[in-house]
């Protein structure tokens, strides 16, 4: 029998054991609502956010988190893949970052351990941001109102990578979407969803989607390979954790994504090669459960996706301090 075969029959096993064991628990759903961020350092978070849509974090001057993760736009770029600095197209989707603090690690193949080990990644890479920590320390530096605003939330005089990555992470952590209509379903309002979206969310779980996509986040609690029993043929040159891991088994295992807000974080899957949710059902049934679905089941499933839409980050738009004569100057077009 050809090795291929034998995996992916082995890891059917394996998977139809999960389906039974995430579907046993009496009386209990196997995914939870979310629930609401409590603020624990209101400076802190404030801080982080101004951060988050400073542009003068980039070589460029031009590009901030919220560039390729807009919280008007479901934390994502919306785009197969994300747009770096010189226009340079990346590899690999851009995630959400709503709810990515419910994530069991950051990034597609895992390799930052949280939110903060994360966000020193994009400010210094050549494809996104592409300015250095140093740089980014010197303009925030230059900067007196920031000056003042790390030393009230610090105490120290001297702004450094640590505490900017800090600050953003504790923003993000109150990046959750709790109060979709699925959650006010969860919590006991049996009118909040239809029937449809019902009959979506039952095919769901007796289909074996939720032996991946379960938890508070729906996802993001495991790595799962990409094309379980059928293989997928990617448009992009990533590997999956083996990259990271260096271990075989891992070659084509992603984090698997969270569906919430899903209706909005288009397009899907880490090349981006699906633009509906209707085409990701589809590959999902056929390549993870070697399913084919019918228009209907595949609508219904849709239609329960859809009511994963929590409430969206809702805040005061951020005023950044003015630059001084000393802040070092974008540069846009530098290579
Ligand atoms: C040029 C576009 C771009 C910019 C700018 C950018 N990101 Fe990302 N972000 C991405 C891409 C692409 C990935 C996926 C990379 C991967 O998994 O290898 C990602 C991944 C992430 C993740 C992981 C989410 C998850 O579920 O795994 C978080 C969190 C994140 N970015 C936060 C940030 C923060 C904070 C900033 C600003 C400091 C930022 N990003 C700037 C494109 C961008
Ligand atoms: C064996 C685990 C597994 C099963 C079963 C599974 N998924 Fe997935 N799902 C994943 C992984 C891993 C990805 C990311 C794959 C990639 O991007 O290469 C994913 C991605 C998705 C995405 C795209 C999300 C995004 O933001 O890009 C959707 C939608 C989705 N799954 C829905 C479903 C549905 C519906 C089912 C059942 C028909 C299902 N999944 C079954 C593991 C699984």
């Amino acid at each position: 029998m050809n090795t291929i075969k034998a995996s992916a029959i082995l890891s059917f096993i394996v998977l139809s054991s999960l389906i039974s064991t995430v579907n046993a628990a009496p009386g209990k759903e196997p995914i939870q609502p979310i629930v609401p961020a409590k603020v624990k350092d209101a400076n802190l978070v404030e801080l982080g956010k101004k951060l988050y849509f400073d542009t003068r974090l980039s070589k460029s001057g031009f590009i901030s988190c919220n560039s390729c993760h807009n919280l008007s736009m479901g934390g994502t770029d919306n785009l197969r893949t994300s747009i770096g600095h010189n226009w340079s197209q990346g590899p690999i989707n851009a995630p959400t970052v709503l709810n990515s603090s419910l994530n069991l690690a950051q990034f597609w193949d895992g390799r930052a351990e949280n939110l903060k080990a994360q966000a020193g990644g994009p400010i210094a890479n050549p494809g996104e941001m592409a300015s250095t920590h140093q740089l980014a320390v010197d303009v925030l530096q230059s900067i007196p109102a920031y000056v003042s605003e790390f030393k009230k939330t610090f105490g120290r005089d001297k702004i450094t990578i640590e505490e900017v990555t800090l600050a953003i992470a504790a923003f993000e952590e109150t990046l959750v979407t709790p109060n979709s209509r699925f959650d006010r379903y969860l919590k006991g309002d049996k009118k909040a969803i239809n029937k449809t979206e019902l009959a979506g969310y039952n095919l769901f779980k007796s289909s074996g989607c939720i032996a991946c996509h379960n938890g508070q986040n729906i996802g993001g609690n495991s790595y799962q390979k990409m094309g379980l029993v059928e293989p997928y043929k990617a448009n992009s040159p990533a590997e999956g954790r083996v990259a990271f891991s260096k271990d075989e088994a891992d070659r084509f295992k992603f984090k698997v994504p969270t569906l919430r807000n899903v209706e909005l974080t288009y397009p899907y899957f880490h090349d981006g090669a699906a633009n509906t949710l209707k085409e990701a059902v589809d590959t999902m049934g056929r390549v993870q459960l070697g399913k084919k679905f019918t228009d209907e089941e595949n609508a219904q499933i849709v239609a329960f996706l859809k009511t994963l839409t929590g409430d969206q980050p809702s805040f005061k738009l951020p005023q950044l301090p003015p630059s001084s004569d000393a802040t070092p100057r974008p540069q846009p077009f530098a290579k």
